[in-house]
């Protein structure tokens, strides 16, 4: 095992330091003293036009944070994890999420632990296909012949939140006359509220789990399947015997999962599931077959063109240089922000509804993935780590949450992201309102960075008190990234530019990205007390105090 390097021994981490000490960022006068700044800090990342100049850096900087990236081994580390290497140190995997998206044919053939890994890949990407088209078409249809016209996908966390998020960004794409739905909470009511609507005889259910063992996701998934018996056997449409109930498990079930065996173990037929990997992580699995819902409901053609996205960036981080590597950079300006400057959160802010779990699912990403305490070898980390990002799209935030990033005391660095052109074009009393909803995100941008002077709310007239509060202090930090339009490739170039900025900062830090202990314990703890909700005494006296009474409230307010 390579050990980590200590960023903070390193002679960049000195310089930042050092830099720290004496820095008064100053946005305005950087801006007016330097007109090329904009044209430097602005760099393309594929069809993402990333806008870096409203960030709290200068360019000695920059250099030296990219000295940190060089000095920690930035570089390396993703030539590791491209070629295979156990990166992934405390579960001794390889993480080759990138192999799932190089093209057909992708030269030279990848092969790890002597396992073809494009073949498998490409194979597995074919039968997806073929399959979805089949669903599309009615090829594959329910138990009494009828064509599908829901998904419902049954998983949580990796397994849920990339496909939701997705199908809701691509929504103009979805054509087929097939709504994909989502069910992830082990709360009762997500699966009630998902299914009560809808028909069995037409419901498909794809139950996605890495592990097949995830509580939340094999409760909903055989109460699916009682759901879905109840129903065909009410309607007459089985008669409730086993060889029917079988029959209609395999007409109305698919599986996505690493453990086929458990899939076959839950009733489902093997020859309608679909395999990925050790090596594919849950949080950067969904351009797996995890994606199964997406290639359905948004068509093969498309889920191959999100993949050539996430593809292209990928390229990007392999061949660019790291001063110009904007998921290099990009977590290089989340370092300097979290390491020297104190943030302690990071906003992501799509003005595009479409967008609407973007953060939800960036949440997963990068905090699964970066909050830890120990590195790579096991010691314990020599900084902070992992911020916590969150966000809406705009313009909701702006009537929300905005007020605390503009005046509050805590600096939040901020991603906006914005699209030139609709999903729908719409005109109201003969004004785009599309333009007017970017005039948002261009007013917030540039609101935050520059602020509001003193004496420009009093040239307003403003007198008094109130000139405080309606003053802005701006060089608030912001990345603006805008991009065309929100295609499906474009999609798949911002999942993987996250990715990306995730594991430089990983390195950074010495971190494994790729494993995820610190879910483990509450997971072992549910399973304990899940008997004392049940009553039994001996599980309810192993309790602690607090759990013992909380479990006290249930049992006296339960009605149910
Ligand atoms: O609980 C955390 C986790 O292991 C995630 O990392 C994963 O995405 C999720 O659970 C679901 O796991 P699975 O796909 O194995 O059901």
């Amino acid at each position: 095992m390579t050990a980590p390097i200590d960023a903070t021994t390193t002679s960049a981490w000195a310089e930042l330091t050092a830099a720290r000490a004496d820095f008064a960022p100053d946005l305005r006068a950087w801006f007016a003293a330097d007109p090329e700044r904009v044209e430097r800090l602005t760099l393309d990342l594929a069809d993402l036009h990333v806008d870096l100049s409203k960030n709290l850096v200068t360019d000695e900087i920059l250099a030296s944070l990219v000295r940190l990236a060089e000095q920690t081994g930035v570089a390396e580390r993703y030539a590791a994890m491209l070629e295979g290497a156990h990166i992934n140190t405390t579960e001794d995997r390889a993480v080759l999420h990138t192999a799932l998206r190089r093209p057909a044919g992708a030269q030279p053939a990848l092969v790890v632990d002597g396992q073809q890994i494009d073949d498998d890949v490409q194979g597995v990407l074919d039968a997806m296909g073929a399959f979805a088209t089949r669903v599309r078409d009615g090829g594959f249809a329910g138990v009494t012949g009828k064509k599908v016209t829901h998904i419902v996908n049954i998983g949580i966390g990796g397994s849920d939140l990339g496909p939701v998020m997705i199908s809701a960004a691509l929504e103009p794409y979805a054509t087929a006359g097939i709504q994909a739905r989502y069910v992830s909470n082990i709360d009762p009511f997500d699966i009630a509220n998902k299914t009560k609507d809808l028909d069995p005889e037409t419901t498909l259910f794809i139950v996605a789990s890495k592990t097949f063992t995830t509580l939340e996701t094999l409760t909903n998934a055989r109460l699916a399947r009682d759901w879905l018996w109840a129903g065909l056997t009410a309607s007459g449409a089985i008669d409730g015997s086993d060889e029917q109930k079988t029959d209609a498990v395999a007409h109305h079930f698919v599986a996505v999962s690493t453990a086929l065996d458990k899939v076959a173990a839950f009733g489902i037929d093997t020859t309608n599931a679909f395999g990925f990997w050790d090596w594919v992580g849950g949080r950067y699995s969904v351009d797996s077959a995890i994606g199964l819902s997406l290639a359905i409901e948004l068509g093969p053609d498309v889920f191959r063109e999100l993949l050539a996205g996430f593809h292209a960036v990928d390229e990007h981080v392999r061949t660019t240089p790291l001063a110009q590597n904007v998921p290099v950079l990009m977590g290089l300006l989340n370092v300097w922000y979290t390491n020297f400057l104190g943030a302690q959160s990071h906003a992501v802010l799509p003005y595009a509804q479409q967008l609407s779990r973007f953060a939800a699912y960036l949440q997963q990403l990068t905090m699964e993935s970066n909050g830890k305490s120990v590195r790579w070898d096991g010691t314990p980390v020599t900084t902070d780590t992992g911020e916590v990002f969150w966000g809406e799209p705009g313009t909701n935030g702006q009537h929300a949450f905005y007020q605390l990033i503009h005046q509050g005391t805590r600096l939040i660095p901020a991603d906006f992201i914005a699209f030139v052109n609709p999903a729908y074009p719409l005109q109201d009393d003969g004004r785009d309102v599309h333009g007017l909803f970017l005039a948002n995100f261009l007013a917030q941008t540039k609101a935050l960075a520059f602020g509001k002077t003193a004496s420009e709310v009093e040239a307003e007239g403003t007198t008094g008190p109130l000139v405080a509060a309606r003053t802005f202090a701006g060089n608030r930090p912001t990345t603006s990234i805008f991009a065309p339009s929100l295609t499906p490739s474009v999609l798949g170039q911002l999942v993987a530019l996250y990715e990306h900025i995730t594991f430089t900062q990983g390195v950074i830090w010495g971190i494994n990205s790729f494993d995820q202990w610190g879910v483990e314990l509450g997971k072992q703890l549910a399973l304990q007390i899940a008997p004392a909700i049940e009553g039994d005494a001996e599980a309810l006296a192993a309790q602690d105090a607090s759990t013992q009474a909380l479990l006290a409230y249930y049992a006296e307010h339960r009605t149910r």
